[in-house]
């Protein structure tokens, strides 16, 4: 975030679009420097979050309130408890979700979107790598020391997470900007030009094998964004119960991410026009740097290397930065 700080404060302008908005740190970087930021993601469930961060309506609960709804909820067997048994979290977790999300339907819409942001961290911070893309739940139980992760954190009830994930959410919520506008979520390749800036940061795919898709990794979440219709969604003959990979516009096709990449300068040709993406990887920083000096007159690229939570490899993430 320094590094990108350093290289955003060089670019001129005021409306700036983050169309892969992801976890939103970037857009939140980009309003702290003053732009008007458009924050874009294909996935519902990131899209609530960045609604719950992001939107003037922010804080209307209080932890009294949160606390309360919590302590309210009642296990509900239904439609995740017949589902998703022995996957990733135990029957009774699972039975309390559907009671969660039961709950959920009687309370207002502004209030809904930061409790299920605080139900998604929960759930995530629950899970062995933090992610669905296996099942996994045998590994949280199983009596075998564990090399990474935390049993406590594992165990902790999703009550106690969502608590103090909401009291985390409380105290930055007066330093997240209010010039951030969050679209209804959907596909970049969608989104009108009209931008000053548009930074992307796509999906990153590996250059010797297969890249697990996002969707892979957090469809539980997806699922739980778009609980009513989640029975619909599923992939009738995945073991894991995954979603249907048509129901997500991601980016999955590597072999396509530098024709996608140009389709979109190409759309946004007014703006300046930032990538991030990771050295080493598929495409190559050659063909990336080729990319953008074929479609603008300037271009600057800068590297920077940085280590990953529970991984020993170094990395180096580039930033390409064009102007017309
Ligand atoms: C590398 S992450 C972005 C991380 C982000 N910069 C952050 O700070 O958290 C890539 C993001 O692109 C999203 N994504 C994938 N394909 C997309 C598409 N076609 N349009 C919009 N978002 C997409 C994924 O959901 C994921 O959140």
């Amino acid at each position: 975030m320094d590094w990108l700080r350093e290289e955003f404060v060089r670019v001129e302008g005021c409306t700036a679009l983050d169309a892969f908005g992801g976890t939103g740190a970037v857009s939140h970087l980009l309003s702290q420097l003053g732009w008007d930021v458009t924050y874009n993601d294909a996935f519902q469930f990131n899209t609530i979050s960045a609604r719950a961060l992001f939107s003037p309506a922010k804080m209307q609960l209080s932890v009294a309130d949160v606390a309360s709804i919590l302590r309210a909820i009642q296990p509900h067997p239904g439609f995740i408890h017949a589902t998703f048994a022995d996957l990733y979290f135990t029957d009774e977790e699972n039975a309390w979700l559907d009671g969660f999300m039961v709950a959920l339907a009687h309370v207002e819409p502004a209030c809904k979107d930061l409790l299920l942001h605080c139900l998604f961290q929960a759930c995530l911070k629950k899970r062995p790598y933090n992610l669905f893309h296996r099942a996994n739940l045998k590994l949280r139980q199983s009596q075998v020391e564990v090399q990474f992760g935390n049993r406590t954190t594992w165990e902790k009830s999703f009550a106690e997470h969502i608590l103090s994930t909401f009291e985390e959410v409380q105290q930055m919520q007066p330093s997240l900007g209010s010039n951030i506008r969050v679209t209804a979520g959907g596909a970049a390749e969608d989104i009108a030009p009209g931008y000053d800036f548009v930074y992307i940061d796509p999906p990153y795919f590996k250059r010797a094998r297969a890249t697990e898709s996002y969707l892979s990794r957090y469809h539980f979440l997806e699922g739980l964004a778009r609980y009513e219709e989640w029975p619909l969604l599923l992939d009738a003959g995945d073991r894991l119960r995954r979603i249907q990979t048509s129901t997500i516009n991601e980016w999955t096709d590597k072999t396509a991410l530098i024709k996608n990449i140009e389709a979109l300068i190409q759309k946004h040709s007014k703006a300046k026009f930032a990538l991030s993406y990771v050295s080493g990887e598929y495409p190559s920083e050659e063909e990336l740097f080729a990319l953008f000096s074929d479609n603008f007159s300037h271009v600057h690229l800068s590297r920077r290397a940085y280590g990953r939570a529970l991984s020993k490899q170094k990395f180096c993430d580039l930033l390409l930065i064009g102007e017309p």
